[in-house]
């Protein structure tokens, strides 16, 4: 095990009724600004429930935050937010409405020039106004991490950063706000959960048995339940639950601890999202699987223990073909030709990611050398 330092101070409050005890969690006599995105709070009544906890409190609310949160829509929040000297925000949504809370957070508070530098040119944030989260949608884990990742459209460009000061003070994890979810959303925070959860696992086999067994029970309890939470006619609270807390943990940090990492599908997954607006957990269900096929021999251990781990199975090749077929059973197309897009884009990833010069993915055997072939793989 590598060495670390673990630090999360996120307070989550897990179960039905929770929101009922936002008002606790706020100081009093700050002015709040609600954060949401394109509506759906208000149509399966997340918002009404938000508003009755809030009733107590000055609310302004900023919606319409996108699916990969842009930037040009951030930057108005970060205006309203300095002219009418707001003092906490909530963010009520999924991944894209608390990344992008995160970002307003930082930008509001961002002295040091143009604000975009803060996952642009890793400028450095120092402070950032309070957070809190009602979480609807499990997938990217923002709830219980420091991350926060921005598109800009007039670049094309989606980038990240991340800051212990925007860890969110609390989330709110009630289960029942993901009953309104279509199964596109499932799917998309199954893949997302299942990759994060790849992407600390699948490196290199060094005995780290605590975290790679915590990693596993994850992976096997999302393939189990999986088909349950696709095919089920009314949602199951029990279902949903176990789906909320997976996609908590797997992105919380805790799974990562002592860990080699290899972030590449996500690296790449962004460039497809930014070129062609493809939602975060189709890319990883495309490029994961050609991920796994390019490092099949230099990871070779690691990807026995997985495949007798999660899959029981002790053929190699059956295991990425089984985790292929995991995604396609969500209903998601795994071939970019699927999804209209050719050799040309193949092209473009490259170029850029050649420009920005950062390690792909943090393990040396997925490089900027064989990331044409990897894609290639998967046309
Ligand atoms: O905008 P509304 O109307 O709320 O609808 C959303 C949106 O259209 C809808 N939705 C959310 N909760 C719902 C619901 N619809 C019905 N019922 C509900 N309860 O779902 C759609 C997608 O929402 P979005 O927030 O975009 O999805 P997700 O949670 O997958 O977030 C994706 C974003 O997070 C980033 C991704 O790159 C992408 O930008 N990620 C953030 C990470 C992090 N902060 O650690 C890590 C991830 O790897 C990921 O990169
Ligand atoms: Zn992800």
């Amino acid at each position: 095990m590598e060495n670390f330092n673990y630090y999360n101070p996120v307070q989550i409050l897990f179960g039905k009724g929770k929101i009922a005890e936002i008002a606790a969690l706020i100081p009093k006599g700050f002015k709040v600004m609600l954060t949401y995105g394109g509506g759906s709070i208000k149509s399966n009544g997340v918002h009404a429930q938000v508003m009755r906890a809030l009733r107590n409190y000055e609310v302004v609310e900023f919606g319409g935050i996108e699916p990969n949160p842009r930037y040009e829509t951030l930057m108005k929040a970060v205006q309203q937010v300095q002219r009418e000297n707001i003092g906490f925000l909530l963010a009520v949504g999924g991944g894209s409405v608390i990344d992008g809370t995160k970002f307003i957070a930082a930008a509001a508070c961002f002295r040091g020039g143009d604000p975009w530098d803060i996952v642009a040119a890793g400028a450095r944030v120092t402070v950032a106004l309070p957070i809190g989260v009602v979480l609807t949608l499990p997938a990217t884990g923002s709830e219980m991490n420091a991350n926060s990742v921005v598109t800009r459209d007039s670049t094309r460009e989606k980038l990240s950063f991340a800051s212990k000061y925007v860890f969110p003070r609390f989330s709110i994890l009630d289960p029942e706000t993901t009953y309104s979810l279509p199964p596109r959303q499932l799917a998309n925070g199954i893949i997302d959960a299942f990759v994060h959860v790849m992407e600390q696992y699948y490196t290199v086999a060094r005995g780290d048995e605590i975290q790679d067994r915590f990693s596993e029970s994850i992976l096997k309890t999302l393939v189990e339940i999986a088909p349950r939470l696709m095919q089920e006619g009314a949602p199951d609270y029990q279902n949903r639950a176990t789906f909320t807390w997976a996609a908590t943990v797997a992105l919380n940090g805790w799974i990562g601890c002592g860990v080699a990492q290899d972030w590449s599908s996500h690296h790449i997954g962004h460039e497809l999202t930014a070129l062609h607006g493809m939602d975060h957990g189709v890319t990883l269900a495309i490029v994961l699987p050609g991920v796994m096929r390019a490092t099949a021999g230099s990871r070779r251990p690691k990807l026995l223990q997985y495949a007798e781990r999660v899959w029981g199975t002790d053929n190699a090749d059956q295991a990425i073909d089984a985790t292929e077929r995991f995604f396609q059973s969500l209903g998601v197309a795994t071939r970019l030709s699927a999804h209209g897009i050719g050799a040309d884009t193949i092209d473009r990833v490259e170029q850029r990611l050649r420009q920005r010069a950062i390690p792909l993915g943090g393990m040396p055997d997925v490089n900027i050398d064989n990331l044409r072939d990897i894609l290639a793989s998967r046309l």
